[in-house]
């Protein structure tokens, strides 16, 4: 059979690399993909994006379902017009994603539920914005409530830095509509780690744990990135944690969904701040897996990820299981000359190793110019590895890393570095 992956990213790579060694699939398509998904074994890259198109992609070509990678399509209502079409997809519907694409919503939502999470409030005005903090105690944090690209967050130390963003967010307009409302809250002390499940509407299936580096430089210093690194599973999520979130938040927010008419069919991310004492507290919901946490839990899945997709699908996910290498997978994130702010493209990239058992390089920001491959985005490759202990898993990663070359090239050195410090 053959599948589709909405997506161009590292997250996409593993998706599709990952669906493509089911016995069943006999091709991946993705749409539109990147330079490694161009070459990849069973893989081939489509051209589309518009939903009409990929619609009328999917009914030519007998697309058995296809899986969504990003957010910006779930929240346009994709999952909506490919069900109305009659095709199978995975992925929330445009309300269900709201979790994602209104900060306002979510916090609201969790509200409504109980989740435990920071205290919070929304303004459209920044005369009572900068009241409310002048009220509170810093650090604060402000929010942009639509998607910003992870750049809408600001974590203020101190109330001027809070009311300067403040004035940029709602005086400025400097992220555009999204930034036209703002979220206030109270600062989370803490450790964050990813939580990811699978969910048919009603049951849940939880994937590995996972722990992402959102700073740009070692020692988690330099501005926020959509990830540097990531590794799985996250030692702070003990077991007795585990429990706690799939109990006070994962299960409550399945439940209060559906409860609410939105069934949240997809990928679900709980980005959490545990405390010392192991209390654990949503930062925020994604409604999709994440990049690059997937890179490292997908290299990790024994499982075959179509059958677990097909069931979430048939709402019978209560009947699959997952099974999980024991061993850890730790991913480092090559990024561009220039990322965050603006990455360059066009670099030419070498020395890439070929895949191994035990380490595979995943594409994001890279295309085929030609035969050759060259930088096309900020997160340029995610070089994951797998090890019998963390600390391997990262010698095996950095040896990969160390044979990679482009100009420009920033990465990571201390990817792991809290979960080692735990062991
Ligand atoms: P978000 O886009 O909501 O995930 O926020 C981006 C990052 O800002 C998070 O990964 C946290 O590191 C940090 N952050 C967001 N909200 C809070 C909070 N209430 N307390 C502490 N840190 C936060
Ligand atoms: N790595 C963070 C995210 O995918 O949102």
């Amino acid at each position: 059979m053959k599948l589709l992956v909405i997506g161009s990213g590292g997250r996409e790579h593993a998706l599709a690399w990952k669906l493509a060694s089911s016995p069943r699939v006999q091709k991946v398509y993705v749409a539109p993909g990147n330079g490694g998904t161009a070459t990849e074994n069973g893989v081939e890259n489509v051209p589309l994006s518009g939903t009409k198109e990929l619609i009328d992609f999917c009914k030519r070509e007998h697309i058995h379902l296809t899986v969504v990678g990003p957010e910006a399509p779930l929240s346009e209502g994709v999952v909506d017009a490919f069900r109305e079409a009659g095709l199978k997809i995975f992925g929330p519907t445009r309300a269900a994603a709201q979790l994602e694409s209104s900060k306002d919503f979510a916090k609201r939502f969790m509200v409504r539920h109980k989740l435990p999470t920071a205290r919070h409030k929304t303004f459209e005005d920044a005369a009572t914005a900068k009241a409310y903090i002048a009220a509170e105690r810093a650090p604060i944090v402000v929010k942009a409530d639509g998607l910003a690209a992870g750049k809408g967050v600001v974590v203020a130390q101190t109330k001027e830095e809070a009311n300067a963003a403040i004035d940029a967010m709602l005086g400025e307009r400097r992220f555009g509509a999204a930034g036209a409302r703002v979220v206030i809250e109270e600062f989370l002390p803490g450790e964050e780690a990813s939580f990811i499940v699978m969910s048919d509407g009603k049951n849940v299936l939880p994937l590995a744990t996972s722990q992402d580096h959102k700073r740009l430089r070692d020692g988690d210093e330099g501005p926020n990135t959509g990830g540097m690194g990531a590794y799985s599973p996250a030692p702070l999520v003990t077991p007795k944690v585990h429990a706690r979130v799939m109990r006070e938040i994962i299960q409550p927010a399945i439940n209060g969904m559906a409860e609410e008419g939105h069934p949240f069919v997809g990928f679900l991310y709980a980005g959490l701040m545990i405390d010392a004492a192991g209390a654990p507290r949503t930062v925020e919901f994604n409604c999709r897996l994440g990049d690059p946490e997937t890179q490292p839990i997908l290299l990790r899945l024994k499982s075959d990820l179509l059958d677990l997709v097909e069931h979430a699908i048939a709402g019978t996910l209560d009947q699959a299981e997952a099974e999980w290498d024991r061993r850890c997978a730790l991913g480092v994130v090559m990024a561009a000359a220039n990322y965050p702010e603006e990455p360059r493209k066009g670099d030419r990239i070498q020395g890439i190793p070929a895949p191994a058992e035990d380490c595979r390089v995943f594409h994001a920001g890279t295309k085929l110019s030609g035969d050759t491959l060259v930088t096309n985005g900020g997160r340029v490759l995610c070089v994951t590895a797998l090890g019998d202990a963390l600390r391997i898993a990262r010698t095996r990663a950095y040896e990969a890393v160390d044979q990679i070359r482009f100009d420009g090239m920033q990465f990571r050195r201390d990817i792991g570095h809290r979960g080692l410090k735990k062991k």
